[in-house]
């Protein structure tokens, strides 16, 4: 019989390079004004992302869950025996948990997060459901440099999960570049399931990122919070609007948030004028058509073998493959 796995330790790859600092002021100093997504995540925004996914307008967390809760054997399956699973940006969600609940085997568990308490509380829920497995938490950038740990018992080969449409933040050149990482890390006969979000009708897409309840208003504004927190800024989240709004020509839904007079901010010592209607452009969510994502995933080194959908097509769940060389 097959041993208890001890609690699992983290393995350290270093606390993010970029600084806040840094891609604020230049972000701030361009035209039109932008900020990176990544900044939305510290404890608050991740916090405030989790209630966004239990908001009833925001269709893609509960329709991946039943997609997985459905066709979760037949992913396991693609997945493989004896896989080593590496799961981006951790989340210890059900959907990992129906998975692992279906896979044979598994040679180990490697949640990747920048985040170490996340990380540490991913680890211990998984080790407490799954005390066989062996779970050895990586603390990185998942698209930066890491090494992948050697589980105990060798794994026939590496799968990657990454739900949520994440994949959705990056550009498409970015999703690209991405893919190709991957496919890199998960070397030959790796696969990777992930999540992508659908084309669909704009109204829909308009109000998942518009709730009623102002959660998404709230993620948003968490930006200039986390600016006065850290950076000593003055912002005054009272003077900015929220607006998200899907944009046809792009495939995307972009979130900005909008000064509503001329104003003038202190952000880490620098003054930042803005006037009354200029945007600062927060975040991209590109959605995909399942033929355009195809052949992105093509052009990246991969093929895409399964797809699942719900019977709506709102989002999809796809496993693809590392093409031979
Ligand atoms: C994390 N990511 C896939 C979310 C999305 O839908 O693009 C982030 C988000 N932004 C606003 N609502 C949710």
């Amino acid at each position: 019989m097959q041993q208890q796995a001890s609690v699992p330790e983290v393995l350290d790859f270093g606390s993010p390079k970029a600084s806040f600092r840094d891609d604020l002021l230049s972000g701030l100093q361009q035209l039109p004004k932008s900020i990176p997504s990544k900044y939305f995540y510290d404890e608050r925004g991740a916090a405030l992302f989790e209630q966004i996914c239990e908001t009833p307008e925001y269709y893609p967390t509960r329709t991946e869950l039943e997609i997985t809760r459905t066709h979760g054997e037949e992913m396991a399956r693609c997945l493989g025996e004896r896989c080593l699973l590496v799961e981006y940006g951790s989340g210890a969600s059900l959907k990992t948990r129906i998975l692992l609940d279906h896979l044979e085997e598994p040679a180990g568990y490697v949640p990747i997060d920048i985040s170490r308490e996340q990380l540490e509380r991913t680890s211990r829920i998984i080790h407490g459901l799954h005390p066989r497995l062996e779970v050895l938490p990586v603390c990185a950038d998942y698209t930066g440099d890491y090494a992948l740990p050697a589980p105990t018992r060798p794994a026939r080969h590496v799968s990657v999960y990454f739900p949520g449409s994440t994949i959705g933040n990056f550009t498409r050149p970015q999703a690209a570049s991405f893919l190709e990482h991957v496919a890199e890390i998960s070397g030959e006969g790796g696969g990777l399931l992930l999540g992508v979000d659908l084309h669909k009708d704009r109204a829909t897409l308009d109000r998942a990122y518009n709730d009623a309840a102002g959660v998404t208003e709230a993620f948003n504004k968490n930006l200039l919070v986390r600016a006065n927190r850290e950076l000593g800024a003055d912002f005054r989240p009272d003077a900015f609007r929220h607006v998200a709004f899907y944009e046809e020509d792009e495939g995307r839904i972009e979130m900005h948030l909008e000064s509503v007079r001329d104003q003038i901010v202190r952000v880490a010592g620098r003054l930042v004028s803005l006037s009354a209607g200029e945007r600062i452009h927060t975040e991209n969510s590109y959605k995909y058509g399942l033929d355009q994502f195809a052949e992105l995933a093509q052009g990246a080194g991969w093929s895409v073998v399964a797809c699942w959908t719900d019977p709506e097509r709102l989002f999809s769940v796809q496993y693809l493959e590392v093409n031979p060389a």
